[in-house]
């Protein structure tokens, strides 16, 4: 019978250790990722493309600008799998004439990282897709993020694709904000109903998986989406987090088409602030069925009070 792995018994490290090169390492979900493969004993190499190069601790980090192939092969050599974790400048609000596109960056970026990988014979390679992801999906940054999975199942290297809903944890750029406005403001500004459905997993839980994975057998060739074990409304989730702030806080919602037709005239800028697509992304759904994953990787994931109180808690 399988057992599920919890957070604080993990899964043991793959039984000999590995290079690991990390693209997107520096990010939110890449540090966490980077921080849990190096606790297991193997060596990371994050993959940067502004970073300096040179040994951090135990980590080396490498040059690497998935939107200039050349940069690739020698960042690539003598590593036994890659973690693709990339996400352009200020994602989800493109910036089309400073190349910052889902499709120049998680598209055509991953298509270069994942053929400079074949061409290097890694023989392992993780992607972090997201929910949603299809060929045919309204939204163009699913179909970026299918382009990006299609080459990683193309590329005859053993993958494994994580589609994940909604990730937070200390670094991330979303929930964060929210609380942020808590310390300043009366209320919480919302765009949108606050009514999206999310099923929010814990970065923490996302890089073990990413590290189980590398591990296990079971997971090679598998598309798996990811999530908590709730699925929440955005305003559940802000309303769980103040609470363990101890702050009460209501939350203002502004209606997405005042905020698109608002943010329309900034699209004209190099470096928009916010863009109307950039709302849309915001306010969308991310459900996924995790029961293929609890197949092939079993772990207790946190639910989200647990997992908030690990780093949002008011010490004493
Ligand atoms: N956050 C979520 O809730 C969530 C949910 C589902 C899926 N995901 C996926 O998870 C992935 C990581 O997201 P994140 O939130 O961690 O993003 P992030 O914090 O913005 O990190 C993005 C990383 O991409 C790297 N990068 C950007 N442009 C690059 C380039 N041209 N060449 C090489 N590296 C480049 C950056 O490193 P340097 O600047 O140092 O090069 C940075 O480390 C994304 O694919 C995202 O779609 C996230």
């Amino acid at each position: 019978m399988k057992t599920a792995a919890g957070p604080s018994q993990g899964v043991s490290a793959a039984s000999s250790p590995l290079v690991v090169a990390v693209a997107g390492g520096t990010g939110f979900v890449g540090k966490a990722i980077v921080s849990e493969l190096s606790g297991r004993g193997h060596r990371v190499v994050v993959l940067s493309h502004r970073s300096p190069v040179g040994i951090v601790g135990s980590v080396e980090v490498r040059r690497a600008d998935a939107t200039r192939p050349e940069t690739l092969p020698a960042a690539l050599a003598g590593v036994d799998a890659v973690v693709i974790s990339l996400a352009f400048r200020n994602s989800p609000i493109e910036a089309p004439r400073r190349g910052q596109t889902f499709e120049q960056v998680d598209a055509a970026g991953t298509e270069a990282l994942v053929a400079a990988a074949a061409a290097a014979n890694v023989p392992r390679i993780v992607y972090i897709s997201g929910a949603g992801a299809a060929p045919d999906a309204p939204r163009h940054w699913f179909r970026a993020k299918w382009r990006a999975e299609e080459a990683v199942r193309g590329s005859g290297i053993a993958y494994t694709i994580f589609r994940p809903s909604w990730i937070y944890g200390p670094g991330d750029h979303s929930l964060n904000r929210f609380l942020g406005f808590s310390r300043w403001l009366p209320f919480i500004p919302q765009i949108g109903n606050g009514r999206q459905r999310l099923v929010p997993v814990f970065v923490d839980d996302v890089a073990a998986l990413v590290a189980d994975a590398l591990a296990s057998p079971a997971a090679e060739n598998a598309t798996l989406e990811v999530g908590g074990p709730e699925t929440l409304t955005m305003d559940e989730i802000i309303r769980a987090a103040l609470r363990v702030l101890g702050r009460r806080r209501p939350i203002l919602h502004t209606p997405v088409l005042l905020m698109k037709s608002l943010t329309a005239p900034l699209t004209l800028l190099p470096s928009p602030p916010m863009t109307p697509s950039a709302i849309d992304f915001i306010v969308q759904s991310a459900q996924v069925d995790t029961g293929p994953l609890h197949e092939r990787l079993p772990r207790r994931l946190r639910s989200l009070p647990e997992a908030l109180a690990t780093y949002l808690a008011p010490r004493g």
